[in-house]
């Protein structure tokens, strides 16, 4: 038994050091993890700068190692280069952007699934939308990747396929991905934010980047060198968000130090 337990031991180290040696190489600046996690904000507003594609490999080579329902890693990247694929993006997010800001302006939490809008098609068609990122999107010198990020359906376990409400369970296998890719960036001194806007006209985006139809889109990332980094995020604290037991009747988790 305690040769078993030996070997398995073994096994396991060696299968550890496999893995660090797969891991990517480590790089000239790495910034505390806490800064990091902290500090990775949505950045919008870029200045010129390029990124080289070894940066690029470093971030999505750390950004594989996000965790996935039984390790399937159903992401699939396209680094958008060509301008003219990223004014078709930008084309296609233009009037969703429109009828979120409509539903914003009318006092609503956009795109609900419990709470319907109020805002006709007519009015969103009609509001006026101001989004330099999109508007932007096509100059490689302001933004040098823009990363569409889709999931192979094909592989992802989706354990709320039968509820009677939006499916959550299948973003779990590609959004932690996203992040890390954001975090990478960060640590990398660039930023970029985790955008959906395309993927309500999923199917255009699929067809403009020859995207088989069961890649669902999850996300539209840019990529760049921040033109301002915030410090400070607004965030609930923990104890407005977390109770002990129970929800309704639960109290709040608070801990003395
Ligand atoms: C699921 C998800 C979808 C998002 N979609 C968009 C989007 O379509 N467009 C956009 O500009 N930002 C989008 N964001 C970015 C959020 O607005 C941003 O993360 C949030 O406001 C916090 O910003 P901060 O980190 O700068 O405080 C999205 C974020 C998440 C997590």
């Amino acid at each position: 038994m305690v040769a078993l337990d030996q070997g398995v031991e073994r096994r396991r180290r060696q299968h550890v050091l496999l893995d660090l040696r797969q891991a990517p190489k480590p790089q000239a600046t790495v910034m505390e993890f806490s800064e990091v996690i902290r500090t990775t904000c949505a950045v919008r507003d870029f200045v010129p700068s390029t990124l080289p594609d070894a940066t690029l490999k470093r971030i999505l080579g750390q950004a594989r190692f996000a965790p996935s329902g039984g390790n399937r890693q159903g992401w699939r990247v396209v680094v958008v280069r060509d301008p003219a694929a990223r004014r078709s993006l930008s084309a296609i997010a233009r009037p969703t952007i429109q009828s979120y800001t409509a539903q914003v302006n009318a006092g609503e939490n956009p795109w609900n699934t419990i709470v319907p809008s109020r805002v006709t098609a007519a009015e969103a068609a009609a509001t006026q939308v101001n989004s330099p990122l999109f508007e932007n999107l096509d100059d490689v010198n302001l933004i040098p990747a823009v990363l569409v990020v889709a999931v192979d359906l094909s592989v992802v376990a989706s354990f709320d396929r039968d509820l009677p409400r939006v499916g959550v369970i299948s973003g779990a296998s590609i959004y932690p991905f996203v992040w890390s890719l954001l975090l990478g960036a960060r640590n990398e001194g660039y930023g970029g934010v985790l955008t959906t806007f395309v993927a309500r006209d999923e199917p255009k985006v699929q067809a403009l980047l020859n995207l088989p139809s069961h890649f669902a889109v999850a996300a539209l990332v840019p990529i760049g060198r921040p033109r301002k980094q915030l410090t400070k995020l607004t965030r609930k604290p923990v104890e407005e968000f977390t109770r002990w037991d129970r929800w309704n009747d639960g109290t709040p988790f608070k801990v003395v130090e």
